[in-house]
């Protein structure tokens, strides 16, 4: 061994190895928070939260290290922590994410909460449009084993995360469909349809932080109505008579919207609002 090797022998002797708490608090330092550090850090040791704190002396390999420290970096610049981990949890479900799908939403799980309100568990047609991941379509799947499940997207890529999970899940009977909104539905009729569809406005400011999402799956004309209006419309002929249409929407889109399904000719039209007291799901009875 010549005197550099020896020299660097002596210093990675020397160098401190990496602990759980010092790897977590480089996070801070990177700006990133201590719950997506944590998740981060838990994904690569297969080790959950709690442990990660129980036991923060514990020392990580070199290579975890190093992995987490890349992680660190692509969360610190912005990118989804669904992407960097591959995985997002929705209504307890554990769903595989990867970019060119958008990341679910906490506050999506409404939609959820309110069909399982409307609907009892007998035997119903539910159709999820615009399923990306299938979160919406799954967490009903899971809860309500005798529903028929319908979900669907315009997106290629959508489609097959969607697919990936359906067989992950253990969700077979959900049927995935391709196709523009009701176009997919044929000339079928269904009991309740829901939608979480794009719904921020082109020009609105928000979406610079929402780069590395899919645009499509977010964005829509006429200051963010135009797919929840194409949606309204075309429902109508493809629920049952007092079948119930639920909308998610942008916390200041509830009135135009409740004007338009109103003039559609819905009735019942009523606005629930998220656990942060926003307007978030209109639903409205054919
Ligand atoms: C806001 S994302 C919702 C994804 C998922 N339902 C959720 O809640 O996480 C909207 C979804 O609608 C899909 N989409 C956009 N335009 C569509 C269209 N014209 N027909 C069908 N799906 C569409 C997108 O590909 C995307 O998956």
């Amino acid at each position: 061994m010549d005197s550099s090797a020896a020299d660097t022998q002596t210093a990675g002797n020397l160098a401190e190895p990496d602990r759980v708490r010092t790897l977590l608090a480089e996070a801070r330092a990177a700006g990133v928070a201590s719950l997506d550090a944590q998740l981060l850090l838990g994904a690569l040791t297969g080790r959950d939260r709690a442990h990660l704190i129980a036991f923060d002396e514990h020392e990580v390999a070199a290579p975890t290290a190093a992995l987490y420290r890349a992680n660190l970096r692509r969360r610190a610049a912005g990118e989804p922590l669904g992407y960097i981990t591959g995985v997002r949890e929705f209504w307890s479900l554990p769903l595989s994410i990867a970019p060119g799908v958008l990341v679910p939403r906490p506050e999506t799980e409404l939609l959820v909460e309110r069909c399982l309100a409307l609907f009892d568990a007998a035997p119903r047609r539910i159709a999820d449009l615009g399923t990306g991941s299938l979160a919406i379509a799954a967490a009903l799947a899971r809860e309500r084993p005798a529903w028929t499940v319908i979900a669907t997207d315009r997106s290629d890529r959508a489609l097959e995360i969607a697919a990936l999970n359906r067989q992950r899940l253990r969700l077979s009977s959900i049927q995935l469909r391709q196709g523009s909104w009701c176009e997919a539905l044929g000339e079928e009729t269904f009991d309740a349809i829901l939608s979480n569809p794009p719904y921020v406005a082109p020009e609105d400011p928000a979406l610079a932080a929402l780069g590395f999402e899919p645009q499509e799956a977010l964005v829509a004309a006429d200051e963010g109505f135009a797919d929840l209006f194409a949606i309204a419309a075309a429902a109508r002929r493809h629920l049952r008579e007092g079948g119930m249409l639920l909308l998610e929407h942008g916390a200041t889109q509830a009135g135009r919207l409740a004007a338009e399904l109103v003039r559609l000719g819905y009735a019942r039209v009523v606005c629930h609002r998220d656990p942060a007291g926003r307007d978030r799901v209109t639903e409205a009875q054919r």
